[in-house]
């Protein structure tokens, strides 16, 4: 009785360790890095251990043959190359930290101009960010792109893009494609490139959007739309709920208190299958506020409830089953 017992326990947990991988994200921080000096440097933001994904903001100008260019703030830029951040960008790859490099944003000029356009943009972020050879990042691979369209005028190509993508990450090493739609619904920009189902993450932007954010006392419109939104996007497409990182992040509101967040808003939001987290706009509102080290160790889905919950099932079935096979059992 006591090996059987122990035999099983052995099957139990080979099913909790495929359990637990086959959820690619049980709740995680991702942030916007690069609009401010304010930020720190890239080091610093991933040495907090706070975040899962850091997005590098932005790649402001691209498309319709424009050459591409982007806005770190001071970080780099005109007077000081941009593959200083090579190393940093390493580091914080080295302690398992996704980094993405982040289009558009709401200054600067891009857009596409057609399928074909979309292909060649594709292309260049393959060949400068995504693939080691050197670029204006260095020669860094980073983890995945970033859909922050938000201006630009044209809303054309972008599942254009998102498919040109696709196929190189199917041909090449795997990246992530992530986009940060604005939380009112359809989205103008994003809509028909959600619609492929090939992004991975999505950080809905529930800020300077009234219909569908926080207000103080209020979380019906931002849980209305929490849950048309982990419902209309595929199963495998993981949703964010976007935050501002202070209230200064986001001068049309949205802004939750960590306290409200912790203990109103996480535990609602967090029974989405596809919940994945929170995402904060941005580091530089962060290190003021200090919010991811207050909502840090709430924002991961309580795995281990639903765990011992599944095993527990699944070993009163394996005894019963058990006991058909061997009486004594
Ligand atoms: C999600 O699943 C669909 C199949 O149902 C697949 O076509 C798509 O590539 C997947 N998306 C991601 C982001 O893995």
């Amino acid at each position: 009785m006591a090996s059987e017992r122990g035999v099983l326990m052995l099957i139990l947990l080979a099913l909790f360790c495929t359990i637990k991988s086959s959820h690619a994200s049980t709740g995680g921080i991702a942030i916007y890095w690069g609009q401010n000096n304010g930020d720190g440097t890239l080091t610093s933001t991933c040495d907090t251990g706070n975040f899962e994904i850091v997005l590098l903001a932005f790649l402001n100008d691209f498309g319709c043959g424009r050459t591409p260019s982007w806005n770190f703030a001071g970080h780099c830029g005109d007077w000081s190359p941009c593959t200083k951040l090579q190393p940093e960008i390493q580091h914080c790859q080295n302690k398992g930290i996704k980094v993405f490099l982040s289009l558009g944003g709401a200054f600067g000029s891009y857009s596409l101009c057609s399928p074909q356009d979309a292909k060649e943009v594709a292309n260049y972020l393959f060949q400068n960010f995504l693939s080691g050879q050197f670029g204006p990042l260095g020669s860094v691979t980073l983890n995945g792109i970033d859909l922050d369209i938000e201006g630009g005028g044209s809303n054309l190509y972008w599942d254009d893009l998102v498919k040109e993508l696709d196929v190189l990450r199917r041909e090449n090493q795997y990246f992530y494609l992530s986009a940060a739609p604005q939380c009112f619904m359809p989205d103008y920009y994003l809509d028909k490139a959600i619609k492929t189902g090939l992004l991975d993450y999505l950080f809905v932007q529930f800020y300077n959007n009234p219909p569908c954010q926080y207000s103080p006392g209020n979380t019906a419109l931002l849980f209305n739309s929490w849950n048309t939104w982990t419902s209309y996007v595929l199963p495998n497409n993981t949703v964010f709920l976007g935050l501002p990182a202070g209230p200064d992040a986001a001068p049309s509101g949205g802004y939750i208190p960590p306290n409200v967040l912790i203990n109103e808003v996480l535990p609602y939001v967090k029974q989405a299958s596809n919940y994945g987290g929170v995402m904060l706009w941005d580091r530089f509102r962060d290190v003021q506020n200090r919010y991811s080290d207050q909502i840090k160790a709430y924002v991961p889905k309580d795995a281990l409830r639903f765990v011992t919950a599944v095993s527990d099932a699944i070993y009163e079935g394996v005894s019963e089953a058990l006991r058909h096979i061997l009486p004594n059992y």
